[in-house]
């Protein structure tokens, strides 16, 4: 009877062929075997096996599948394995590319400017010694044990100083796991300036449990407390020892598989995993890589996916120096507005002025609002000073689809703008107004002219990620970009042909590109494109997957 019952795993467990069963059921995860041809989107498959488990929720993950199925596409085919050369992430984030380039035996170089990216890419892409680990976390829990209650020689981190994110209690318990931490690898354990494995793991357990057991609202990238009602819950139930010896086991169940996966295979692959800009790729020689595989970031780090954000509550506990954790947004792709360098793409220059044009018809209304809500107070020039600027942007509409290259679109965006700011502090006794009426901010005329700067600093950025990725890779070799068409102002940006266009103009071929829907992505399905309260739009369902090809060199 009992022996009916028994679940699928409890009949593998008992099976005399158990390894065998196990090793054919990883192989035909890993050849996709489960899937068709055509398949993008991936939607059933296991996203969080192998090391991917690690941090899975770093935002706008590639899924593993995708880049499992690049390389299985395009890393050549060597019949002395000598002579492969590696692969590139230059936008590794969690690193998923390289925990797939390692899986296939495959040396990869990992680049991302966001130090918790750098940490995870890691710990995800070296094999570790499971035994070393458990041994690790028996010292370091005894450290904790030892020194929990008492005044602990830690530096509280800025995140944790005002009680805002953390309880006392989760504070005291952080505090002594990193100094356990630190007291456990104290002395040979730095090797030629980097940090050993063993502790880049256990720092990223320590960065999980602090997000965890913050106030953060989880399934939010940005830095967004929890309701004040959910905060009493939390703090009766949360226990950062606790969430760390669980993280510790689900971490470790991830490192076993995967270097269970790498040493019995007797893989010797690398991942060279680099704290460094895109833009320049440091250290990378012309023609030395055989195939690239990435996802950029979409451009809004600033406002929607905002990597730095998320990072924040596990960095400013891992990092000796937290002083740049609060601005990582504002050095990635895009980051900084710069509207002095316009990249050669003509489709950029149609999407930039479809935007204006959007957000010029957006501000209409805004103004048109505004004047109706001010419409019975005795601000006469208030009144005519919106409506000129009514008549004004109808009137420049047209000019700004006459422009026909940046630096003319530039010029006229900032005349309009510098008329718009004008309107706008004229309007501050009309809001002066609203505001005894307890109106609130609903009337308010407001103007947001920002994004445009960013779409073109972004672009800009980007093509010039493109030109070194260019020099980088090999002749006759693949360039992989998983891209999002996201939305400014109502307007969908075509990234992935202004890509296909830049990366033409720098000498690629554009080989195909794939579709996809996101059923998996962690990303926001919707954000505000008018900042208008309770007005939101989709971002992306779908993604592009662009293949590029650097011709051979006798072409
Ligand atoms: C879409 S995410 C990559 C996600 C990754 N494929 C994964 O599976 O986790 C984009 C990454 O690009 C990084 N990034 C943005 N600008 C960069 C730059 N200029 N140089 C290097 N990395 C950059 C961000 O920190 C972020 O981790």
């Amino acid at each position: 009877m009992q022996e009916k019952h028994q679940t699928l795993d409890d009949f593998l467990e008992k099976h005399p062929d158990r390894q065998e069963i196990e090793a054919s059921k990883i192989k035909r995860m890993l050849d996709l075997d489960d899937f068709e041809e055509s398949e993008w989107t991936f939607k059933t498959a296991d996203t969080k096996e192998f090391t991917h488990f690690i941090f899975h929720e770093y935002p706008a993950r590639m899924i593993p599948q995708v880049a499992r199925k690049l390389i299985k596409m395009y890393y050549p085919r060597y019949d002395s394995p000598s002579i492969k050369k590696p692969m590139l992430d230059p936008f590794a984030g969690s690193g998923t590319t390289c925990v797939e380039a390692m899986l296939r035996n495959i040396d990869s170089i990992a680049f991302d400017l966001n130090p918790l990216a750098h940490l995870v890419e890691q710990v995800k892409a070296t094999p570790m010694d499971p035994p070393t680990l458990k041994r690790h976390f028996k010292a370091i829990m005894q450290h904790v044990n030892e020194n929990r209650g008492k005044k602990i020689l830690e530096t509280i981190p800025p995140v944790a100083q005002t009680g805002f994110w953390f309880n006392e209690a989760t504070i005291g318990s952080l505090l002594a796991i990193k100094y356990a931490i630190n007291e456990t690898f104290k002395g040979g354990t730095r090797h030629e300036g980097t940090i050993l494995p063993a502790k880049n793991f256990f720092l990223a357990c320590l960065g999980k449990t602090a997000r965890d057991c913050s106030y953060q609202r989880k399934d939010e990238n940005k830095t967004y407390r929890m309701e004040r009602e959910r905060m009493v819950e939390f703090d009766r139930n949360v226990d950062a020892i606790q969430c760390f010896k669980t993280i510790f086991g689900n971490f470790l169940r991830a490192t076993e598989a995967f270097s269970g996966y790498y040493r019995t295979h007797q893989f010797t692959a690398k991942c060279t995993a680099v704290l460094g800009n895109s833009m320049v790729l440091e250290g990378v020689a012309d023609n030395s890589i055989d195939l690239i595989v990435t996802s950029p970031p979409y451009g809004d780090s600033q406002t929607t996916v905002a990597y730095g954000q998320f990072s924040r509550f596990p960095l400013e506990w891992i990092l000796p120096d937290t002083s740049g954790v609060k601005n990582i947004d504002e050095h990635l792709l895009g980051g900084v507005e710069n509207e002095t360098e316009f990249p050669d793409a003509p489709l950029l220059l149609v999407t930039c002025k479809n935007i204006m044009v959007a957000q010029a018809k957006q501000q209409q209304i805004l103004i048109a609002t505004f004047l109706d809500a001010i419409g019975q107070s005795e601000l006469t020039d208030t009144k005519q000073e919106m409506k000129d600027l009514i008549t004004f942007i109808d009137t420049h509409m047209p000019s700004i689809q006459d422009t026909t290259d940046f630096a003319g679109f530039i010029a006229t965006k900032n005349a309009y703008y510098a008329r718009l700011g004008n309107g706008r502090a004229c309007a501050a006794k009309g809001n002066k107004w609203l505001d005894t009426r307890a109106l609130g901010k609903h009337g308010r005329f407001k103007i947001y002219e920002d994004r445009l700067g960013y779409v073109i600093s972004f672009f800009a950025d980007f093509s010039k990620v493109l030109a070194r990725l260019y020099q980088v890779l090999d002749y006759d070799r693949k360039c992989c970009l998983v891209v999002g068409n996201r939305t400014v102002k109502n307007v969908q940006i075509p990234t992935d042909e202004i890509i296909v266009d830049l990366g033409k103009s720098m000498g690629f071929e554009h080989v195909t590109t794939f579709y996809r829907d996101i059923p998996n992505k962690r990303m926001p399905l919707s954000n505000s494109p008018s900042n208008v309260p309770g007005e939101i739009s989709p971002t992306m369902a779908k993604e592009s997957i662009v293949v590029l090809n650097k011709p051979g060199r006798m072409k």
